[in-house]
């Protein structure tokens, strides 16, 4: 007798246990999707799991996922056993689950191309789930811009000298309308500091213009810092690298000494702060 109780209670706890399981997941949860370029060098992912640890502690009772969209860093991660979903993907298995309200956050820097193909896809998910909303990048405004040039010009290192240049790399978005929001911020950083420049690897301003100024004004060092989420390819090799092409070897060849500072902005968490408010905003919304 004692023994067909056993049993039976173990029968039906296991049979609890299976139905817990297959509970959907989101049913009482709302997800996050933080949706990036991506990357696939290890020291830039730091800045990624720092935006992860503040995100969580911002938005705890949220689930938190991540998307990357660009398939050339997928791959390369995938052939090192790393599985990153692209934001298609993402939302996929998101439904799947049974979540019924998602944010993407855009940790994009500019709303460019590469943030309107993320609202596409979102557009293809939107009949999906209750709510399916995507929260702006960074530059979304005047004073997103106006803020987060004032903290990167915080991060100039100390020893830096009023007659030394500053250049912030920003990555500039060709063709896009967006790509003005660069100009934008080079109009904030120099109203703020004479020495202090941007210069972007794909648009505008561009980095020839801002050497023809860096020589007019006889300057003989430059602070280089990333305008970028993070210190990746373009920061190690386009900017500090040993090409002769980079913006190091370019600055030599003018007689000017550089000082590379290898941190992405995603690094500094007063700028994660603005991804965040935006965010915070986004759900807010009703
Ligand atoms: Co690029």
């Amino acid at each position: 007798m004692d023994r067909i109780l056993i049993i039976m209670i173990l029968f039906f706890s296991c049979a609890l246990l299976a139905q817990e399981k297959n509970e959907p997941k989101g049913k009482n949860m709302d997800a996050i999707l933080l949706v990036t370029f991506g990357t696939s060098d290890p020291e830039a992912k730091k800045a990624f799991a720092n935006i992860e640890k503040l995100a969580r502690k911002k938005f705890p009772d949220y689930e938190i996922r991540w998307a990357y969209t660009s398939e050339m860093i997928r791959k390369k991660l995938a052939r090192n056993g790393e599985i990153l979903p692209s934001p298609e993907e993402a939302l996929s298995k998101l439904k799947e689950e049974g979540f019924s309200n998602v944010y993407m956050q855009s940790l994009h820097i500019i709303p460019g191309a590469e943030f309107h193909e993320v609202v596409a896809v979102s557009t293809k998910f939107k009949k999906d789930f209750d709510k399916l909303v995507i929260s702006p990048p960074l530059l979304n405004s005047m004073d997103d811009v106006k803020k987060s040039v004032e903290i990167m010009l915080s991060k100039i290192p100390a020893d830096r000298k009023k007659e030394d240049a500053v250049i912030f790399m920003g990555h500039g978005s060709g063709k896009h309308p967006s790509d003005m929001i660069y100009v934008a911020a080079a109009y904030v950083i120099e109203k703020s500091d004479e020495n202090a420049f941007m210069a972007t690897v794909e648009g505008n301003p561009a980095f020839g213009d801002i050497l023809a100024r860096l020589n007019e004004k006889k300057i003989k060092k430059a602070y280089l810092l990333v305008f970028m989420s993070v210190a990746g390819e373009h920061a190690k090799k386009d900017m500090a690298g040993a090409d002769t092409d980079s913006w190091k070897s370019i600055l030599a060849k003018n007689g000017i000494e550089s000082v590379p500072v290898l941190k992405g902005m995603a690094e500094y968490d007063e700028i994660v702060n603005i991804w965040l408010e935006h965010l915070e905003k986004t759900i807010g919304k009703k």
